[in-house]
């Protein structure tokens, strides 16, 4: 196990391979909920084009079939969370229920192995399937180490539903050992408790262990278990646009509570990476697993960001797992060839179309890059990823069709296979681009293989100025973000 590191990948194989027995002093995981919904994640284009851009971040869409080989792994080991899920399944039948328990179990039985004895577990959740949760965590680590129900409450915009508003999330916290870290906490006391026990000075932390002097000032009352904290309001200096983000203030609570510093902090589900930032700040190491690589692309960025004096660039982060040769390149576009997509448009730094609703709608139009010219007018790259194992002339005929038509400056071509002579000769009929205002020229149609890529070749354009969606993670650091009780 590596610290202070990425992983790339699902996190059942990534803690089978990588994660030893009683390794971890902290597990948060937030995994997608059962929603039945798709994710998506929202550049912001800060050239000003006013256009956002949607890339799926990851599916919370379950089914029975999909997820048939955990159903058998899980009901078949013996564990009691087998016989729950087999029960389960009796009453439920070939549901995404089961097959969403199914795959939790199995996770959670890794994560239970790599805990240390004196380690907590929170699982973050919501009503869809938390109390299923409970009961299969009830069945991993045993119903004597349930501690806690956290109920994160929080507002938003209320939605005319004939229903009560959904305004809250459950956090279950569990720890198995006699001597578990846990650190209390303090809230400020309501006006009305004030109002109510005016002039009992210290004696408002009796709950806590440590004693303390008279005439020295109560530090709050001991925290509940309902915890309101702010969502990330589309105004947060701290949101990325990414879906699902945590706000701070929630995992430094819970990390301040249940590690110590120079503990280790694992988020097996880490999507923009909220916990392993608090982790860093707060001094505790910590492992970020996620299987998508948008998350690992975004959160290098974030830990850059949020600590440019430890990761001057985002390639400064440690990933294990992202491709570093042609050989694990084509066993991503093997196993996903979306995924594999988002990696090669990283490596040459541009993001999908604007405008874009749906992964793949735009017509070999993989993603854009874009920059302003001499005069300030905005400019454009449109690229196209090609992930096959071969390419063919009319692939880049197709490519030169689009530059045209979108009255894009450049074209670029970036294929996993190698390009033919002819495919290459095109190319270089293809001309040049001139810069406005400027004297610069650019080869107009431009020719990239992964290979190419991952020895260090970028294409050859103006800078870019098209996309920092990490922009706002700066002003996450100024220090007003940090507070236990901060919102
Ligand atoms: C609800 S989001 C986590 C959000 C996170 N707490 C934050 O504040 O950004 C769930 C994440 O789990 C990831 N994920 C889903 N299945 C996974 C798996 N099997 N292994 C690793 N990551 C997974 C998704 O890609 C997604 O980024």
């Amino acid at each position: 196990m590596h610290l202070n590191t990425l992983y790339f990948g699902d996190n059942l194989q990534v803690l089978r391979e990588h994660f030893p027995d009683e390794c971890v002093d902290l597990v948060y995981l937030d995994p997608p909920f059962n929603s039945k919904r798709d994710y998506n994640y929202i550049y912001r284009d800060l050239a000003g084009a006013g256009d956002t851009a949607q890339e799926q971040a990851f599916s919370d869409t379950w089914t029975f079939a999909g997820a048939a080989a955990e159903f058998r792994e899980v009901t078949e080991s013996g564990f009691p969370e087998g016989k729950l899920i087999d029960a389960l399944h009796e009453v439920f039948g070939d549901t995404s229920l089961v097959a969403y328990l199914s795959v939790m179990a199995l996770r959670l039985r890794e994560l239970r192995r790599i805990l240390k004895p004196t380690g907590s577990l929170y699982l973050h959740c919501d009503p869809t399937a938390g109390h299923y949760l409970k009961m299969v965590l009830d069945c991993v680590l045993g119903s004597s180490a349930f501690r806690s129900e956290v109920v994160w409450s929080y507002r938003r915009w209320p939605t005319r539903t004939p229903n009560y508003q959904h305004m809250h999330d459950l956090i279950y916290y569990y720890a198995r050992g006699q001597t578990v870290t846990f650190n209390v906490l303090y809230e400020p006391p309501s006006e009305s408790f004030l109002k109510r026990f005016r002039g009992m000075g210290n004696r408002l932390d009796r709950g806590a262990t440590t004693k303390r002097s008279s005439d020295e000032p109560t530090p709050g009352l001991p925290m509940r278990d309902v915890w309101d904290l702010s969502i990330l309001a589309g105004s947060s200096s701290e949101r990325l646009g990414y879906p699902t983000q945590k706000p701070l203030a929630l995992l430094n609570r819970i990390i301040a509570a249940s590690s110590n510093e120079g503990d280790v902090v694992l988020d097996p589900f880490c999507g923009c990476g909220t916990a392993v930032v608090a982790a860093q700040k707060l001094g505790r190491r910590w492992c970020g697993i996620d299987i998508t690589s948008l998350s690992v692309t975004l959160m290098r960025q974030r830990l850059a960001d949020s600590f440019p004096e430890i990761y001057p660039s985002p390639g400064d982060v440690p990933v294990i797992g992202l491709p570093k040769d042609l050989a694990g390149a084509r066993l991503l576009a093997e196993l996903d060839k979306y995924d594999f997509q988002f990696w090669a448009l990283t490596l040459v730094g541009a993001h999908p179309p604007g405008g874009t609703k749906k992964k793949g709608a735009d017509k070999g139009v993989d993603g854009e890059i874009l920059w302003r010219d001499g005069t300030g007018k905005l400019q454009k790259a449109v690229v196209s990823v090609k992930g096959g194992q071969s390419v063919t002339d009319t692939q880049l005929k197709d490519l030169i069709t689009t530059v045209d038509a979108a009255k894009a400056a450049v074209g670029l071509f970036v294929s996993l296979a190698q390009p033919t002579g002819p495919m290459r000769n095109r190319a270089a009929l293809g001309g040049n681009y001139t810069m406005a205002g400027t004297a610069a020229t650019y080869p107009r149609i431009q020719m990239l293989t992964i290979e190419e890529l991952l020895a260090g070749k970028r294409p050859d354009l103006p800078k870019s100025s098209r996309l920092d969606p990490h922009k706002s993670a700066r002003a996450v650091d100024d220090g007003t973000q940090g507070s236990l009780f901060g919102e």
